[in-house]
């Protein structure tokens, strides 16, 4: 195993009603003037907003919001936040939503204490400020809520990158999963799907004996293929709910990833579907995480069979372990289709045409990336191909 510091400093408030109490948490951490952040319309609609103001206004908390955070957040509405927050001297973030909002409000954070561009954090520069971040977190998928991570999009060229740093670990998440009831079927998926993704960019790697994380991983993996169809068939199911809102911040904290190499291919691979057609992260992972699996498996056949007997519940093939790797990718992309996700470019809305355009602006020239394979500019070329014709 590796030597490692695991640093996860958030409180998480979790359960039924929690919501309500949010502003006592807001000014345990030090929060007296807060920006609410939020999105489109679906914490106005279902009275959340109304409740965290109500929480705010019960401790005397004085708050502004600004509301427009979209799919895919973008660098316009971070200025704008940025703007608010010190033109009224506000001293706290406070995220309604999910990933995309919470991102913006980390991004809002990082931008008030820093004099230049916000954007440099995303082009490289590591923060080591931040305005202290809250969330109420109303969809289980990105792991924000008790990550260091925030993924912007430039909307000039359509630029998305990522930032991390520990300034950015949210003080508290609330997480009351029926909040998460009112999730379109396929927005429910696309969440199941990035949960599942963030294990798999840690389970694939080339560290040797990580007995403890690897269980972990397949722990949360297996949890999700037993809730997701749970929730897609029954949308109401508080339990199955609970289990999936819980196993995205497993997923994500970095918990199940401690000690060993990481691999983070699919997730640039993915980044430029959502930049360039503006998908949900979730569903363009659904097409390119089982593509990598195709493209590396032989790297390591009894990594991809450990999974496939473990997760999947395949038969092991002992004479060869190959036929039981490849049975186990192909049960990750008959459990996607089961859940409604995309597996391949036509049913993304990918056009294969774009690939060299895909791959100029993945931006990695002559270079490799990559923990678990490095792969080349040609290899990422070669995976979105497989991901455009895939089939069951
Ligand atoms: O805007 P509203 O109206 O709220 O609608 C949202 C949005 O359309 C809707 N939604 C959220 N909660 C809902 C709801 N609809 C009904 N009921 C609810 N309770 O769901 C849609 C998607 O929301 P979004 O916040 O975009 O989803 P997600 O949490 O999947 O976030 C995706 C973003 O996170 C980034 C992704 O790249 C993407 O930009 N990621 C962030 C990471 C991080 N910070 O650690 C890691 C991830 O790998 C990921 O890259
Ligand atoms: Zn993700």
């Amino acid at each position: 195993m590796n030597n490692f510091n695991f640093y996860s400093p958030t409180e998480f408030v979790f359960g039924k009603g929690r919501e309500n109490d949010c502003g006592e948490y807001v000014k345990k951490y030090g929060g007296s003037k807060v920006l609410i952040v939020y999105g489109g319309q679906s914490a106005v609609k279902s009275g959340l907003l109304d409740r965290v103001k109500a929480s705010l206004e019960k401790n005397g908390i004085e708050y502004y919001a600004i509301g427009g955070v979209k799919p895919n957040p973008r660098d316009t509405l971070v200025y704008q936040g940025i703007d608010i927050a010190r033109k009224e001297g506000l001293d706290f973030i406070l995220a309604v939503g999910g990933g995309s909002v919470i991102d913006t409000s980390k991004a809002i954070a990082i931008g008030v204490r820093y004099e230049g561009d916000f954007w440099d954090f995303y082009s490289g520069k590591h923060a080591t400020k931040a305005l202290p971040v809250g969330t109420v977190l109303t969809i289980a998928a990105a792991g924000s809520e008790g990550s260091g991570d925030s993924v912007i999009t430039k909307e000039d060229g359509m630029l998305k990158r990522g930032t991390g740093s520990d300034a950015l670990r949210p003080k508290f998440s609330v997480m009351n999963p029926e909040l998460t009831q009112t999730l379109p079927a396929y927005q429910t998926a696309c969440g199941a799907t990035d949960i599942m993704a963030h294990v798999f960019e840690r389970y694939f790697t080339n560290t040797k004996e990580v007995e403890i994380t690897d269980r972990l991983c397949e722990a949360v993996l297996m949890t999700m293929v037993k809730e997701t169809p749970r929730v897609i068939a029954d949308p109401d199911n508080y339990e199955a709910r609970a289990n999936i809102m819980w196993a995205g911040t497993v997923a994500h904290t970095n918990l199940v990833g401690v000690g060993r190499e990481q691999d983070w291919n699919s997730h640039g691979i993915e980044h430029e579907l959502s930049a360039l057609y503006d998908c949900a992260h979730g569903a363009g992972l659904a097409v390119i995480m089982p593509a990598w699996m195709d493209f590396v498996y032989k790297h390591n056949v009894m990594r991809f069979a450990q999974m496939a007997t473990r997760v999947f519940g395949c038969a092991m093939d002992f004479e060869n372990p190959e036929n039981t790797a490849v049975a186990g990718i192909k049960a990750f992309r008959m459990f996607l289709h089961g859940i409604g996700m995309p597996i391949n470019f036509e049913e993304l809305g990918a056009k294969e045409e774009d690939i060299p355009a895909l791959v100029d602006k993945f931006g990695l020239g002559d270079g490799r990336t990559g923990g678990f394979v490095k792969l080349s500019s040609e290899d990422i070329a070669e995976i979105y191909k497989i991901a455009a014709h895939a089939t069951l």
